[in-house]
């Protein structure tokens, strides 16, 4: 072959990556670390990371493990105590019933366990439903897995509820799987017992499987509280539930999350990860045992301190001239509606970082029904939060 025919780069990219976009939020965290090496004072609202620093005896039980000399590979789906304990939270606080031996697999992190799910359970000429906004990795986790995501639009107007009218008009004779987040990020949204039947009763009667994401399920706020579509009339045998410790543990760097349902599916997904991740970090693993089965008072004292920043935050924003943001009924992140300023979220995402050094996740990244909101995450300090606000309105005026 001539030097001149030689292959490039893109024609050794595999198609099904070519058009694979990063992650958007990552990339805007990206963006203000490059400002922020460049000396400029950014407040960073754009990732989804605890403020807070994982529980010392948590910690401490990583530190033990590892000096105990716990440094080798463990069982692929996860060491028999991590599993137990998942099995175990999963009855106490959610109803749920797994067998640990064959219904959990432990990954490294959450993001993994739906990605390891989604290559087991979606190919091509399987449609994956979708309710948008949406958290930015699963329309490219379906992509990657050869499948066709197909989005739920959800109205803003009604506060991004999720109707049977609006799942049955996307719905699609290839749909095979349903993707639920509650509560929601990006729109802190946190299901409602109708919300919950009705997809139920529409899973039931299309024959859908459904991933439903519970990252979230501990951050709620207003008496709001979590139930588990898992737990609805003949929903166990058709669900998947995606977890980890990231979120209420303050253990993102850890990475450490689970999936957890029936056994035919799990063995599936069991196989991706085998010849994936082999297994979780085997001391992450011992440390996520204590994070379950130790003291949970932590968890309640850092909600206490996001709900704290959620009404300081949604007041904030609400004050900036075109800029209405509800209060998060869980997560912790403020979705605030901008359609009033007349710019796209993104125009007004780029002029803010340029002008305010603030930088968030414009809505359309979570898809088009995100477009006219941007996302916010306030699990950052009182002062910080106070700070973009102040320099928002400098930019936009306060109302
Ligand atoms: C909705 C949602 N699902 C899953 C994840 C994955 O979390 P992790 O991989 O840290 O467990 C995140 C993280 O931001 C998320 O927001």
């Amino acid at each position: 072959m001539s030097a001149s025919a030689r292959r490039s780069p893109a024609d050794f990219t595999a198609a099904r990556v070519r058009n694979l976009a990063p992650s958007p939020t990552l990339a805007v965290s990206d963006k203000a670390r490059q400002l922020k090496a460049q000396g400029i004072d950014v407040i960073d609202l754009g990732g989804g990371d605890p403020d807070f620093i994982t529980p010392e005896h948590i910690r401490q039980a990583a530190i033990d493990a590892m000096n105990a000399g716990d440094t080798h590979y463990v069982a692929s789906p996860g060491i028999p105590a991590l599993r137990k304990a998942i099995a175990r939270k999963l009855l106490e606080d959610n109803g749920i019933d797994v067998d640990p031996m064959g219904g959990v697999v432990v990954t490294p992190g959450g993001k993994q366990s739906l990605f390891e799910a989604t290559l087991a359970l979606v190919q091509e000429g399987t449609d994956v439903l979708i309710p948008e906004p949406a958290w930015v990795s699963y329309v490219p986790m379906v992509d990657l897995a050869g499948g066709r995501a197909v989005p739920v639009s959800l109205d803003p107007n009604d506060r991004f509820r999720i109707t049977t009218e609006a799942l049955e008009s996307a719905w699609t004779p290839a749909s095979r799987v349903i993707i639920i987040c509650s509560p929601n990020n990006p729109t802190g949204r946190v299901l409602g017992l109708d919300e919950l039947q009705a997809l139920a009763n529409f899973a039931i009667e299309r024959d859908l499987l459904v991933f439903s994401d519970e990252m979230y399920e501990k951050i709620l706020y207003d008496g709001n509280t979590h139930t588990s579509i898992a737990t609805l009339p003949g929903m166990a045998e058709r669900t998947l539930i995606f977890n980890g410790m990231s979120k209420a543990y303050a253990m993102t760097g850890w990475r450490l999350g689970y999936v957890a349902g029936p056994k035919p599916y799990i063995s599936q997904i069991e196989k991706v990860h085998s010849h994936s991740a082999t297994c979780a970090t085997s001391f992450v693993q011992a440390a996520g045992v204590v994070a379950l089965t130790g003291p949970q008072a932590f968890i309640g004292e850092m909600v206490a301190a996001w709900d704290r920043r959620r009404l300081a935050i949604s007041s904030g924003l609400s004050s900036i001239k075109g800029i209405s943001c509800p209060p998060a009924e869980g997560a912790f992140y403020a979705f605030a509606d901008i359609r009033e300023t007349g710019m796209t979220s993104t125009e007004l995402a780029d002029l803010v970082l340029r002008e305010a050094h603030v930088a968030f996740t414009p809505g359309i990244a979570f898809g088009d029904s995100g477009e006219g909101h941007i996302r916010l995450s306030f699990a950052t300090s009182d002062d910080l939060l106070a700070g973009a606000v102040e320099r928002m309105g400098a930019v936009l005026g306060f109302r």
